[in-house]
C-alpha cells in the first residue's frame, strides 16, 4: 500500500518517471476527485498521484473539489501528502525557477467548501492548525533540496488567495505588511482538510513568477509557463531523491 501522495498543480498535470499501474475513479461523500486517482511506482516505491486541476489543466482554483481530493486519497492509505504549488514570489528570495517549503500560511480565500467537519457530527470539532504543514515531510524535502543542492527557501509564509485572477499591486503589499512571502491560489482549504483528516501535508512551492508589482512590467502566462518548466524539472528531481528516504519519516497526525 502507498504510504505517500502527491498532488499534483500548475505545470505537473503528470508526472513523466511515475510507472502506473493503475487508475481508480473514486466517487466520495462530496463529489467527484479532480480525476482519477494514478497508482504507480516511483523510485520503487508505490506513490499515489493526483493532478489538482485535472489531467487537461481545466478546473481553476476556485473550482477544485479539495474535500473529494483530500478524502479520496486518504481512503486509499496513505499517511502523507506533497502537495506541489505554482505561486509568485513576494520577497526579494523568492525568484523565478526556485523552490519553497512554507511553513505558515494565512487564508484570504471565501466561500469555498472548506471543511469535512459539519454534519454527521459526534460533536463540534476544531482541529489544531497552528503548525499547519507537516514538519517532517517539510524536513524531508529540506534535507532532499540540500542534497541536490538546489535554491530552495526553507520557511516561508505562503498567502491563499481566491483566485483565478492574478492580484493588484496593493493587495501583495498588503500581504506583504502580514508576513507572507510567497502567494498562490490552491493552499487552502487543502492544507487544512488534510489535518482534518489526518495526512501529514507539506507544500513543495514553486516559484512561477514575480508577485504583481514586484517586477518589471505585467505578468504574463508565457512566463508563468517558461518559469515552471525549469522549476517543475527541480520538482521532480527532488521527489526522486526525497521519496527514497521517506521510510524514516514519522507521521504522527491521528486520524479521525
Ligand atoms: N498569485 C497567485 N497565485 C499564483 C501566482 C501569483 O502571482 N503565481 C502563480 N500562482
Amino acid at each position: 500500500m502507498a504510504e505517500l501522495a502527491i498532488i499534483g498543480g500548475t505545470g505537473l498535470t503528470t508526472l513523466k518517471n511515475l510507472e502506473i499501474k493503475h487508475r481508480q475513479v473514486m466517487p466520495t461523500p462530496y463529489g467527484e476527485p479532480s480525476g482519477p486517482l494514478i497508482h504507480g511506482q516511483l523510485c520503487n516505491k508505490d506513490v499515489v498521484f493526483i493532478s489538482r486541476h485535472g489531467r487537461g489543466h481545466t478546473i481553476p482554483p476556485h473550482r477544485v473539489n479539495y474535500r473529494a481530493n483530500i478524502w479520496a486519497l486518504r481512503e486509499t492509505g496513505v499517511r502523507s501528502v506533497i502537495a506541489v504549488a505554482a505561486v509568485g514570489g513576494i520577497c526579494e528570495d523568492m525568484q523565478p525557477g526556485r523552490l519553497a517549503f512554507p511553513d505558515q500560511i494565512i487564508d484570504y480565500t471565501w466561500s469555498r467548501q472548506h471543511t469535512c467537519f459539519e454534519s454527521d457530527l459526534d460533536q463540534v470539532t476544531h482541529i489544531d492548525f497552528t503548525e499547519p504543514y507537516s514538519e517532517p515531510v517539510r524536513r524531508l524535502l529540506i534535507k532532499a533540496a540540500r542534497q541536490l543542492k538546489l535554491e530552495a527557501a526553507e520557511h516561508g509564509t505562503y498567502a491563499a488567495m481566491q483566485g483565478p485572477r492574478l492580484e493588484t499591486a496593493a493587495e501583495i503589499d498588503r500581504l506583504e505588511r502580514d508576513g507572507c512571502s510567497m502567494v498562490g491560489m490552491t493552499g487552502m482549504p487543502e492544507a487544512a482538510l488534510a489535518r482534518e483528516l489526518g495526512l501529514c501535508y507539506a507544500s513543495c512551492a514553486v516559484i512561477a513568477n514575480r508577485a504583481a508589482g514586484r517586477g518589471t512590467g505585467t505578468i504574463s502566462m508565457e512566463d508563468i509557463e517558461t518559469n515552471l518548466v525549469s522549476g517543475m524539472a527541480k520538482v521532480r528531481r527532488l521527489l526522486e531523491t526525497a521519496i527514497p528516504m521517506l521510510e524514516g519519516v514519522s507521521c504522527r497526525e491521528s486520524r479521525p
